[in-house]
């Protein structure tokens, strides 16, 4: 375990071979591992980063209470066999006279991106410096925060950062919920109903597969399903442009990401699939997933 930039910067040196990185805020499950084996699986070493970044949380979202499990975190790594974890503080990565943001325009302005003001500079800030930081020849991102993907994408593109990104396949609890590890404030009956998201997305992805191609038919599909589950207050339900991410109002065979926000109580919960269905694969993802 490393906490210092120094330190960082000379272990990371004496990698040899190929590097995979996996950034994270920790709270890990078997969603992040999934991204850690796929590393493990493509490289000679792995680095994990656990930083529950500030800089992407609004002043009324969740930072005070994320969930950190720092000793399960390190245990489980060490059991995934890698190599260097990377556990800055606040002021290591932001030493009080930083100044430098980065600002991904375009991509970053629909779907999350228009709940969560500034969310998306505080991301794309924080994996640069990762980048930097580590030097990575390929990066892994999970599906799970599709849009987080098409942002780093771009921001490899157009800053010429010499890595490749993969995105990993969203990893799902028996009844279709996606692993978050926002997922522990459910309560028991908001758990149970959870489940609905995932049922949402397939009704939608059943619909497309019968040939339905008008995306407010898709989105009226999810809308449908969730109606059903009392404790379920969807935020958005979107059918857009998996390459560029701007809403559709007309059909397309271009793929399709459909993807979806609901809030059980005060927890916010996000689920989405590309179209067509197969897809959602890592080698389809990867080529699709913000173009
Ligand atoms: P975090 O939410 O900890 O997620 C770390 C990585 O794990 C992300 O790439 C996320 O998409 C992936 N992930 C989470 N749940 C997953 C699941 N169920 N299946 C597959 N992958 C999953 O995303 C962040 O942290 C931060 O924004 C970060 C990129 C670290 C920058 O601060």
């Amino acid at each position: 375990m490393i906490d210092s930039i120094d330190a960082l910067r000379a272990a990371r040196a004496a990698l040899i071979g190929r590097v995979g990185l996996v950034p994270t805020m920790g709270a890990l499950h078997a969603g992040h591992l999934a991204l850690v084996n796929a590393a493990r699986g493509d490289s000679d070493a792995v680095i994990v980063t656990i930083f529950i970044n500030p800089t992407q949380f609004a002043a009324n979202e969740d930072l005070s209470k994320y969930p950190r499990d720092l000793p399960h975190d390190l245990d489980l790594l060490r059991a995934a066999g890698v190599d260097l974890v990377f556990t800055p503080t606040p002021d290591v990565m932001y030493p009080a006279d930083f100044q430098t943001w980065l600002d991904v325009t375009e991509v970053s302005q629909g779907l999350e991106g228009a709940r969560r003001p500034g969310h998306f500079k505080g991301v794309a800030t924080i994996v640069a410096k990762l980048f930097n930081l580590t030097q990575p020849h390929v990066a892994y991102f999970g599906q799970k925060d599709a849009q987080q993907v098409a942002v780093i994408k771009r921001m490899v593109r157009d800053l010429n950062f010499p890595l490749a990104i993969a995105v990993i396949p969203t990893q799902r609890e028996s009844d279709g919920l996606a692993m978050s590890s926002r997922n522990v404030y459910l309560s028991p009956e908001q758990r149970a109903g959870a489940g609905v998201i995932r049922r949402a997305l397939d009704a939608a992805a059943e619909a497309y597969a019968r040939g339905e191609r008008a995306p407010f038919a898709l989105r009226q599909a999810m809308l449908n399903i969730l109606a059903a589950e009392p404790l379920a207050e969807p935020d958005y339900v979107s059918a857009a442009a998996a390459a560029r991410l701007h809403e559709l109002d007309a059909p397309t065979d271009e793929p399709i990401l459909l993807s979806l926000a609901v809030k059980f109580g005060s927890t916010r919960l996000l689920d989405n699939m590309l179209l067509p269905a197969a897809l959602n694969t890592r080698d389809g993802l990867t080529r699709v997933l913000g173009g």
